[in-house]
């Protein structure tokens, strides 16, 4: 029986059953995968850490509505509000999202920069990892997302794999940034 991407065909020849003797048969057996509707392509399950920075809380509110979207596509989600270094190592050969907004002039959080820092200062290279980046910002600071790219340029510094684009939300023009940031998730989460 030989597997291809087409109808699998199962052929016998000269079947006895008991003592009856019947001719020769072929049996077509259609295989559908559901790849439309809410299924998705791949079966594959990702281990995902949401980690978020955030300074007023809307950051947070969009993780939390991220985070069902990727569990509602079977991964594996955990969300840390006040992540630290060692939640993040966790995570270092499965996948992390970013959810961060930026404050000051193109400032990373506070609730963040201690884990920034760590993650600079001790290590040089993050080569498994696969990471995302949703950045809340306001479009007329010209730091627009400044803190999401910081991290970016971190990553990528370290050899980090992204997966899809940075995606920057301007929260002022849409204050339910939750709502851009689930489909972006949604498509997102179908790359992992
Ligand atoms: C004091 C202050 C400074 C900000 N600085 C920036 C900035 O440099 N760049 C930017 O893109 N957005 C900036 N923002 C916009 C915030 O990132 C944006 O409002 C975001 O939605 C806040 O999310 P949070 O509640 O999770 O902190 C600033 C907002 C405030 C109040």
């Amino acid at each position: 029986m030989v597997f291809n991407s087409g109808p699998i065909v199962i052929t016998s020849t000269n079947l006895h059953v008991k003592k009856l003797s019947l001719p020769t048969f072929q049996v077509r057996i259609s295989v559908v995968l559901h790849t439309g509707g809410k299924k998705r392509e791949s079966n594959s399950m990702a281990q995902i850490g949401i980690f978020v920075g955030t300074v007023y809380g809307n950051a947070l509110l969009t993780a939390k509505e991220v985070e069902l979207v990727l569990a509602a596509q079977e991964h594996q989600v955990a969300l840390f509000k006040n992540g630290i270094f060692e939640q993040w190592q966790t995570y270092s050969k499965e996948v992390i999202l970013l959810i961060t907004s930026t404050t000051g002039h193109g400032e990373i959080p506070s609730n963040i920069i201690p884990l920034f820092q760590q993650l600079k200062n001790k290590l040089n290279q993050q080569p498994a990892l696969r990471y995302g980046i949703i950045a809340l910002g306001d479009r007329s600071y010209d730091t627009f997302c400044g803190a999401g790219h910081r991290f970016d340029a971190m990553l990528q510094d370290q050899g980090a794999n992204r997966i899809g684009e940075l995606l920057k939300i301007d929260t002022l023009e849409h204050p339910n940034s939750e709502t851009i940031a689930c489909s972006w998730a949604k498509q997102w989460g179908a790359l992992l």
